[in-house]
């Protein structure tokens, strides 16, 4: 799915519109659609000439939307790799073109660091690392004693959040609650709600004595919860649940005691996108790694938050 904010390679005030290629992961959450919207915008309040690709998470489709921004000799290339690994060959493509290209949200795993300039995103091993410290005040506010049965619900196989909140999590879980947390069943939701929702309904099946959830977004939370409901459980009570993002439909699941906390995952990376395209086409040096700046969030706080959150 393409589309293109184009304008032709029109010339304001002498300088050359920049156009930029951007390849977005899929529309599977309400994080992604509020990162879409962000992209869109801040290229328009740039004045940049936006090609917008959406590849359904696919990664086939990445590729070849990058290769299509290759021959069109775009200036910069942007994207949010739906999996880590299988850049290296499109990438060696980018750089044979002389298209320097930037990652958004998500990293690659590389052996060959000059294929991209920089990531602007979040630190998603920090953020699991957050949801493990959260989950020990969310247990101690619900005076749980005894065992703390998790079920985690993953994020797309291979994407670099599901892998990194997973590690940062366990480390966590690992160095501070080895005799007393244990993930008892792990599994992907594709980062959607309805993954959340089937997965959550087959682990309850198989699992019955969970009692913490940590889900790698709110989407898949609030599939979850559903799947909870259905069960005859109270979710936020009998299961209690952490979750990543703070998307809106995530805060009103928390204010209503659904959600017990949320680690904040910030998608309105399009300014600080167009900041660093711009730089990166003037040829000036910009840092390896952007990192997105964020917050954890309690249950008690979500009704106050919700009226000022803006995705
Ligand atoms: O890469 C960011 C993650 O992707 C968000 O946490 C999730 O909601 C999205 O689909």
């Amino acid at each position: 799915k393409e589309d293109d904010s184009s304008t032709g390679s029109s010339s304001t005030g002498g300088t050359k519109t920049i156009t930029l290629g951007f390849s977005q992961v899929g529309s599977e959450s309400g994080w992604r659609s509020a990162n879409t919207t962000s992209v869109k915008d801040a290229a328009k309040e740039a004045g940049y000439n936006l090609k917008f690709s959406d590849a359904q998470q696919k990664q086939e489709n990445q590729i070849s939307a990058i290769r299509n921004y290759i021959a069109q000799k775009v200036d910069v290339i942007a994207f949010s790799p739906v999996v880590v690994t299988g850049w290296d060959a499109v990438l060696k493509e980018a750089k044979a073109a002389k298209i320097p290209v930037v990652l958004t949200d998500r990293s690659v795993e590389t052996s060959d660091d000059s294929l991209y300039v920089t990531l602007v995103g979040s630190d998603f091993t920090d953020e699991g690392r957050r949801a493990a410290k959260i989950l020990e005040k969310v247990l101690t506010k619900a005076g749980h004693k005894g065992a703390v049965k998790i079920a985690q619900l993953e994020g797309t196989t291979g994407a670099a959040p599901a892998i990194e909140r997973a590690k940062g999590f366990k480390e966590i879980m690992d160095a501070e609650h080895k005799a007393d947390w244990k993930i008892v069943v792990s599994q992907t939701g594709d980062f959607t709600r309805a993954g959340g929702k089937q997965v959550m309904a087959a682990f309850l099946q198989s699992n019955p004595d969970v009692n913490v959830l940590f889900a790698h977004n709110d989407d898949m939370a609030i599939g979850a919860i559903q799947a909870i409901e259905a069960a005859g459980k109270k979710p936020g009570t009998d299961i209690l649940i952490v979750s990543i993002d703070g998307v809106k439909d995530g805060f009103v699941a928390m204010s209503e005691g659904k959600i017990n906390a949320i680690v904040e995952c910030n998608p309105l990376l399009g300014p600080q996108l167009m900041d660093v395209v711009k730089k990166v086409k003037d040829g000036e040096t910009v840092e390896r790694w952007i990192k997105t700046e964020e917050s954890d969030f309690m249950q008690d706080q979500a009704k106050a938050a919700l009226p000022s959150r803006k995705y």
